[in-house]
């Protein structure tokens, strides 16, 4: 029985990873959940997994949770928890699906204690990707990608990468594909979270809309491939059925294709090197012609240009950008800014902020709150 603990059991990789469970409890054990303030759902996940140990980083809410739970299971509160549970002596597989920077400590804790690690939370390796592989390297610990696209290429890198020439990320566009630069001006939050292919939480999604995420993708492919920015290449797919490829010298392309769904990648990854049923039917090909590709429009896309430009200009910037982002989708969640002021914000916090390069985790959530106050600021001079 592998025991799992799964960081953002509230969310949209959370609930995946449950539904994978329920299918396997022959298998996999729910032996530590955590969430941020949805302690009602928690009540209810304890009482159908019974974990031994329950996280909420939300004060009232773990107060909340403490007061309802009957079960025999603990209730810590605060992030330093989330270490404690990822890097715990029974904890056999971490799931890292905390949304943003906030879920970084937990997942670098994870690669410390040498777990395996199935990480969604992309944004550990846009803000220390070196501190992060190198915590995976000295401390033998298991990186297996639950991002659909890098696990795509996982999976095509399995017989080797003799002659690897480079990779390809698929981006499906999301909702805004096809929609002219001048008519993204007005687009509401519900809009932009309208996702066509996939359902995701709303700041994935708003990344989704701005191709930030693709954006965050290509430095985590960086690091988790090991590949310098020119071979890292982006086409436009909207279908979402080709999840990412590999082409090699000898001009073979390797591809791997699905249905759009992150049970197959969740649980390819709590399974490899085997493979279990996921829930996910196959892919009818039939169904899905014809596929569609095209180059990306990078003006109309900046915030792509912007993650491509931090990845080559490295060190704090890659941080820089998130933290901006990360305050930029908010405020446009809450109504403060437009859509396209999204990436204008990333790019004057880029241009305002000291660029160094990190080489502590305090040096990187320093940069990244000091990131965060240059946004804010710059936000507020547009109120
Ligand atoms: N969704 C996808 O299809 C997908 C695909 C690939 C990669 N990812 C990546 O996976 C991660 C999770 O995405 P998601 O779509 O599952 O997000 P989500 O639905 O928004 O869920 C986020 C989870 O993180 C918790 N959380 C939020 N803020 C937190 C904080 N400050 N401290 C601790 N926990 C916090 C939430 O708890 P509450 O519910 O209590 O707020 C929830 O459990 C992201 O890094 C995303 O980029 C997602």
């Amino acid at each position: 029985m592998i025991n799992l603990t799964l960081l953002g059991a509230t969310g949209s990789i959370g609930k995946s990873t449950l539904a994978v469970v329920d299918l396997h409890p022959d298998q996999f054990n729910v032996f530590a959940i955590s969430a941020h303030t949805n302690w009602q759902q928690m009540l209810e996940l304890c009482k159908k997994y019974q974990p031994s140990f329950v996280v909420m980083t939300d004060e009232n809410a773990a107060a909340q949770l403490t007061q309802q739970i009957q079960d025999k299971t603990v209730v810590l509160v605060g992030a330093k928890a989330l270490d404690e549970i990822a890097s715990h002596t029974q904890t056999d597989y971490v799931m890292a699906a905390i949304v943003g920077a906030a879920g970084m400590s937990s997942a670098l804790a994870a690669a410390q204690a040498g777990k395996r690690i199935m990480l969604a939370n992309k944004e550990s390796l846009v803000l220390a990707g070196d501190i992060f592989m190198q915590a995976v390297k000295d401390n033998q610990a298991e990186l297996i990608p639950v991002d659909s696209e890098h696990s795509a290429i996982f999976q095509c890198l399995q017989g080797g990468r003799s002659g690897l020439k480079k990779i390809q990320l698929t981006a499906s566009g999301g909702p805004f594909l096809h929609t002219p630069l001048e008519k993204l001006v007005n687009v509401t939050p519900d809009q932009a979270c309208a996702h066509p292919n996939w359902s995701m939480g709303r700041k994935i999604s708003i990344d989704s809309a701005t191709m930030m995420n693709k954006g965050l993708e290509v430095i985590e492919a960086h690091y988790l491939f090991n590949l310098s920015s020119e071979k890292i290449d982006v086409v436009m797919h909207p279908q979402s059925i080709i999840h990412s490829s590999v082409y090699f010298e000898d001009g073979s392309t390797l591809s791997q294709l699905g249905n759009p769904d992150m049970r197959s990648v969740i649980s390819y990854a709590m399974s490899y090197p085997n493979r279990i049923a996921s829930g996910v039917p196959s892919l009818d090909l039939t169904q899905n012609s014809p596929l569609e590709f095209y180059t990306p429009d990078f003006e109309k896309f900046s915030c792509l240009r912007l993650a491509f430009e931090a990845l080559k200009q490295s060190g704090s910037s890659m941080g820089t950008m998130n933290a901006a982002n990360e305050v930029a989708v908010d405020s446009f969640l809450k109504g403060r800014i437009s859509f396209l002021d999204i990436s204008t914000v990333i790019e004057k916090t880029l241009n305002e902020a000291e660029h160094f390069y990190p080489s502590t985790l305090s040096e990187v959530i320093h940069n990244d709150q000091s990131a965060r106050a240059i946004a804010d600021k710059i936000i507020k001079s547009y109120a």
